[in-house]
């Protein structure tokens, strides 16, 4: 082998060989950077892969005559046998972190400080996003790449130059005419877009392969590998933002952070997009506001942005601490979807007993807030995402909306994770669990199940319900769980000694719950009692309907469905769910303990004056055609005035007031000889 290249190199180079291999190689070298860097192609692929061949075949014949920066050594194919490791000649440096202008503030502040004794601090930085891949030097000698490096430690890194060839952003020669400095440390991150991301996780699942996480663990995995070939096979991206060691001539030098990114740009990198100089503080501030709103359009993932102090004498100045630059900071937004361990589901059963899934997590900051808890919905919703326990699983926070899980993280799914089988029985009283036909939601039909007994009796003392204060969730449980209250009435019948059983009870905070209960019994209206029985599907709103046609509990545990149905907010499942609630055996038997209690409000008797002396007082009323005030205004109207609204017209409807255009309701109650009124009349005679 030896004696052969001796013998080769013997033999005299024709000039047009050498001619031909210089033209390939910087043809090609342009047209690479032309399509991969630039975006703007000038020929066609397949003219591009002719000249590639014919170069790879030339470099066969004369291997001696091979340029260091050829392109066709971005093709790869040798098999490195563990990635040897080696110092970087000046430390790569990781970034503190802001999150907030106020903590960007002070970091603005330390610098100020930090920088006293050099002159006078001049605000002036350049910005840009934060790229989310690998770190990695590239080294070039007299403008060729010689080596490329991780970040590893930040003092010892892995050389990765083969794997770097094969990017096609990265130049293998600097461009420009200039001379080239001896020594040029150019740092970056090593990405791979959101759309490559999708593309190959598409085909890696195409194929049965592993899929990865996200682009940054795609990146990484992709560079790291030991064939070189799997490397060039995947689509990564180059971007430069800095240097390491460089010993450029004084007069190739450049002065500001902005100057620098458009040396790189013109030696042919990529540069992070819409980096740009931001004058002062509130500048920045907008930027990174910026940014921040337009996160989704960047072609590949960010976490923040970079502010750097432009001037890099300034920087050189303020040096660094053990850990990161004093001259630069990450302005990071809150990660609003995060990847963390699901370490259990556990079930909740709620006060009409359906069984609620909820995700407890490994607590992470999502959207600035820590979740460790997160609502699965429903057994449905478990089986569509394939949830399971020990799963590595995405949550997400978007502003103030509630955490979401949105799926499980299935390339760091271990063979061990099983599917979740929801359990068919309660979790608290082990009754089995039904589904009604068509509903996602499992329940415990278990009346008596202590978990629903709880939560009725801390619905009925919440503000939804007779907002009764004192009765925090600590105490109501221990009094379901002593058996004393087994209904909202028990609690009704509480004395100051029986509270005094309990620990951490004392004598004024007993005489304080009893009379709140005695108040409560006194002062609560019928809508308010409606409302915190918990019948299913009757909110504050439709618990103020029936009351004001009802007048008592008693009438409307009475009620029948199709008369439910004719009242406004009461559809088909309110109506139906009414019935089902006064016909169950233990519901009458509340609401006989209720009445024996005390707490029995009656509507009418607690009506205004108002009320009493209005038209409408104990009237049903409808309204049809366009009113001058809005609907909802006017039913409102008519209902501080003593009326209920009924949803259609019947022999039940005392008024119909008619707006103009009205509806085919008009003819029906003149049919059926409803008195009808103008809204004009309407509004004389809420006066009266
Ligand atoms: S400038 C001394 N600019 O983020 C470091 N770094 O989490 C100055 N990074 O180690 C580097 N995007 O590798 C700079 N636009 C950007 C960046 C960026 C990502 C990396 C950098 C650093 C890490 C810290």
């Amino acid at each position: 082998m030896a004696e052969d290249q001796q013998e080769r190199q013997a033999r005299p180079v024709p000039e047009d060989v050498r001619e031909r291999m210089r033209f390939l190689t910087h043809e090609l070298d342009r047209h690479n950077y032309l399509y991969h860097t630039l975006d703007a192609p000038e020929i066609s692929d397949e003219l591009f892969d002719a000249m590639f061949h014919e170069l790879a075949a030339l470099e066969e014949a004369w291997p001696e005559l091979r340029s260091p920066w050829s392109p066709t050594l971005r093709a790869g194919g040798r098999l490195l046998d563990g990635l040897p490791k080696k110092p970087h000649r000046l430390k790569m440096y990781s970034l503190d972190n802001v999150f907030s202008q106020r903590e960007w503030n002070d970091f603005l502040e330390k610098m100020r400080r930090a920088y006293q004794g050099f002159g006078p601090f001049e605000e002036g930085f350049y910005c840009d996003p934060k790229l989310d891949g690998l770190a990695v030097e590239l080294v070039y000698e007299q403008g060729v790449l010689t080596e490329a490096m991780t970040r590893g430690d930040g003092e010892i890194g892995e050389v990765i130059t083969e794997a770097c060839r094969t990017i096609a952003t990265i130049p293998l020669k600097l461009r420009g005419e200039q001379s080239m400095p001896e020594l040029l440390e150019v740092r970056g991150e090593v990405v791979m877009f959101k759309k490559d991301f999708a593309a190959l996780n598409a085909d890696q699942k195409a194929k049965n392969k592993k899929v990865f996480a996200n682009p940054r663990n795609a990146a990484a995995g992709s560079l790291r590998q030991l064939d070189v070939a799997v490397a060039r096979s995947r689509k990564l991206t180059f971007l430069a933002y800095s240097l390491g060691a460089c010993n450029w001539q004084p007069e190739q030098a450049c002065t500001s952070q902005t100057e620098l990114m458009q040396r790189l740009a013109d030696y042919g990198f990529l540069t992070p997009p819409n980096g740009r100089f931001c004058a002062d503080s509130q500048q920045v501030m907008d930027y990174a506001e910026w940014v921040r709103t337009n996160r989704e359009e960047f072609p590949m993932e960010i976490d923040g942005c970079v502010v750097k102090l432009d001037r890099l004498e300034a920087q050189r100045q303020l040096g660094f601490t053990a850990r990161a630059p004093r001259f630069a900071v990450a302005f990071k937004f809150p990660a609003l979807k995060v990847a963390t361990l699901l370490k259990n589901i556990e079930i909740q059963v709620g006060r009409t007993g359906v069984l609620t899934p909820v995700a407890v997590l490994e607590p992470v900051a999502v959207g600035g807030v820590v979740v460790s808890r997160a609502t699965l919905h429903n057994e449905d919703e478990i089986k569509a995402k394939d949830i399971r326990i020990g799963d590595t699983v995405w949550v997400q926070r978007a502003g103030d909306v509630i955490p979401e899980i949105v799926g499980p993280v299935l390339a760091e799914r271990g063979s061990e994770v099983l599917p979740y089988v929801f359990p068919d029985k309660c979790p608290v009283c082990a009754s089995p669990v039904y589904r009604e036909p068509g509903q996602a939601a499992l329940r415990c039909e278990n009346l008596a199940c202590p978990a629903i007994r709880l939560r009725s009796v801390l619905h009925f003392v919440s503000k939804a319900g007779l907002d009764i204060p004192g009765f925090g969730e600590k105490w109501v449980e221990q009094l379901v769980q002593s058996g004393r209250v087994r209904d909202p009435a028990d609690l009704l019948t509480l004395t100051v000694p029986e509270f005094l059983q309990f620990k951490r009870m004392g004598e004024t905070l007993a005489a304080k719950l009893v009379a709140a209960l005695a108040d409560a019994c006194a002062n609560t209206s019928l809508e308010r009692l409606i409302s915190a029985l918990g019948i299913r599907h009757v909110g504050t709103e439709t618990a103020r309907t029936l009351a004001m046609h009802y007048h008592d509990l008693e009438k409307l545990s009475l009620a029948r469905e199709e008369e439910l149905l004719t009242l406004r907010d009461v559809g088909p499942e309110v109506a139906l769910s009414v019935r089902h609630f006064f016909s169950t055996p233990a519901n009458v038997e509340l609401l006989a303990k209720l009445r024996r209690a005390g707490l029995w409000p009656v509507q009418t008797a607690k009506a205004t004056a108002v009320e009493q002396t209005s038209a409408f007082a104990g009237k049903t009323v409808l309204f049809t055609g366009t009113l001058s005030i809005s609907r909802s205004e006017a039913q409102k109207a008519a209902e501080a005035a003593g009326a209920t609204v009924l949803a259609g017209v019947s022999k039940k409807l005392d008024y119909l007031i008619v707006g103009q255009k009205p509806g085919s309701k008009l003819a029906k109650a003149q049919a059926l000889g409803v008195t009808v009124l103008s809204e004009e009349a309407f509004f004389a005679l809420l006066k009266n």
